[in-house]
């Protein structure tokens, strides 16, 4: 029987070494929850990076063990290949390219050959598991090799790629020294899905620029073969959220919550630390807020969340000193003995916490200045089941596609910030259920299990198709 394999670079479990051992604790990400039904059923794997560095054989071989047990297989990285493949190449060079943070990337030889090596890597261990004609599913931008590498090895398989970040516009990817290298290495895959059209376009466009491939109705022929290339929106596990909601242990949360900051309105913002996320550029909305409208002054707490992340890289610790700062400079100037105007968190919190703190919020203030997706306001819509609230969403996130129920605003636009929240927190009730319910009824239908049928399906019918061409 055929096997699918799914490939990442950190796998759905992270493992920790503490005073009693190894721990192995699952993610609770969407990706995930999403694709937990293809990789725990029949003879299925997840192959990806375990998040701690094993050098010892026995205590690889224990961890092996314990990840096979459940459906995963590790690729152990050395201390050299996390600095130069995950902090180099990915999230200094890829990462702020595909988000137009271009003065942010660098361009360095070593981290490049790390990243070829490292994507060798995890070729050699899928190869290891996957069958001539097995289907393997490769995830996000630090694996774009990969495709091109499974395809040399298995001119046969079932190879689907999807990017969870944006893809960039031809200009921004010429910038790179290895950008024909990498849509090359892409296109060694059936299907590549993108999150939008918009990002769709963009590798379309890089395709023909780059390469001179001829494109026609979004299907990319090369010498040897047909690829497929289309937008599929990820969503959440959406009755995950709404059943939450409904639970007593959140609405005790909730209760706490509430009691503690009396009735003060509350604008949430959570996301990852990362400068793509536009959290900087929020609090300052946030103080312009407090200065043109004093009337909200004692009236409304910005309640901000920063999950740590990839504090290694040199921008992300600059971005962690300047929110400090600007958090304490904002509440210093306003603060009363009774009332903060920052209630600020350098942490993440438990799923049942950030179901409360969504239900809790009046306004959630989601303003990346790129985001591939962003599922923080899909879970805060599918977290409110009595319909009260307002998103602000910026426009540059690929969630806005969809959500065209939300406040929509330019986020480097501070005057624009400024009054969508002033206009959220005016938004009579009628308005909020109305906007509230069409958005639901949206991220309900996609949920994330949507998402990966339609991706499988897709990826399914895409390789019937080529083989009924070359059969014919
Ligand atoms: C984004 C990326 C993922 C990544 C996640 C967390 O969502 O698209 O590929 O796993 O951030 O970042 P980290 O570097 O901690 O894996």
């Amino acid at each position: 029987m055929s096997r699918t394999i799914i490939v990442s670079n950190r796998l759905p479990t992270k493992v920790h070494r503490t005073a009693e051992g190894l721990d192995f604790q699952p993610s609770e990400g969407g990706l995930a929850t999403g694709l937990g039904s293809i990789y725990r059923s029949d003879n299925n794997v997840w192959v990806g990076w375990p998040g701690l560095f094993v050098d010892d054989p026995t205590e690889q071989h224990t961890v092996t063990e314990r990840l096979r047990a459940n459906s995963m297989a590790p690729v152990f990285l050395t201390e050299d290949e996390i600095r130069d493949y995950y902090e180099g190449f990915s999230n200094s060079t890829l990462w702020p390219t595909f988000h137009y943070f271009t003065q942010f990337a660098t361009y360095n030889d070593e981290h490049w050959q790390a990243y070829v090596a490292v994507n060798e890597k995890f070729c050699a261990a899928v190869l290891a598991l996957a069958g001539p004609e097995d289907t393997i599913w490769v995830q996000d931008y630090q694996l774009l090799l990969l495709p091109e590498m499974l395809r040399r090895a298995r001119p046969q398989a079932t190879i689907g790629f999807f990017l969870h970040i944006p893809f960039p516009s031809y200009e921004l990817l010429r910038v790179l020294p290895w950008g024909a290298d990498l849509v090359r290495g892409m296109l060694g895959a059936d299907l590549i899905g993108f999150h939008t059209y918009g990002y769709m376009r963009h590798f379309l466009s890089a395709v023909s620029r780059m390469l001179g491939l001829s494109i026609q109705n979004g299907q990319i022929e090369t010498p040897t073969r047909t690829v497929l290339v289309d937008a599929f929106p990820m969503g959440i596990d959406y009755q995950r959220y709404e059943l939450a909601a409904a639970s007593p242990v959140v609405e005790e949360h909730q209760r706490a919550y509430r009691e503690a900051l009396r009735d003060v309105r509350v604008v949430l913002s959570i996301d990852r630390l990362d400068y793509t996320k536009g959290i900087a550029q929020r609090l300052l909305a946030f103080e312009q807020l407090l200065l043109r409208h004093p009337e909200w002054r004692e009236q409304v707490s910005l309640l901000m969340v920063v999950v740590p992340s990839r504090d290694q890289v040199a921008h992300y610790a600059a971005l962690k000193e300047e929110i400090d700062e600007l958090v304490g400079r904002i509440n210093a100037q306003y603060r009363t003995i009774s009332w903060n105007p920052i209630q600020y968190f350098y942490r993440s919190f438990p799923f049942d916490e950030l179901v409360s703190l969504y239900r809790l919020a009046d306004v959630a203030l989601v303003t990346p200045i790129r985001d591939g997706m962003n599922l923080v306001a899909k879970e805060f819509i599918a977290s409110k089941t009595h319909q009260r609230g307002v998103l602000i969403l910026s426009e540059r996130a690929g969630a806005a596609v969809e959500l065209s129920d939300a406040l929509l605003i330019n986020p480097t636009n501070t005057n624009q910030l400024v009054e969508a929240l002033n206009e959220a927190l005016l938004m009579p009730e009628d308005e909020q259920i109305t906007r509230m319910a069409n958005m639901q009824d949206l991220v309900r239908q996609y949920d994330v299990f949507a998402w990966t049928r339609l991706f499988m399906d897709r990826l399914a019918h895409s390789k019937e198709k080529q083989h009924t061409m070359t059969t014919n």
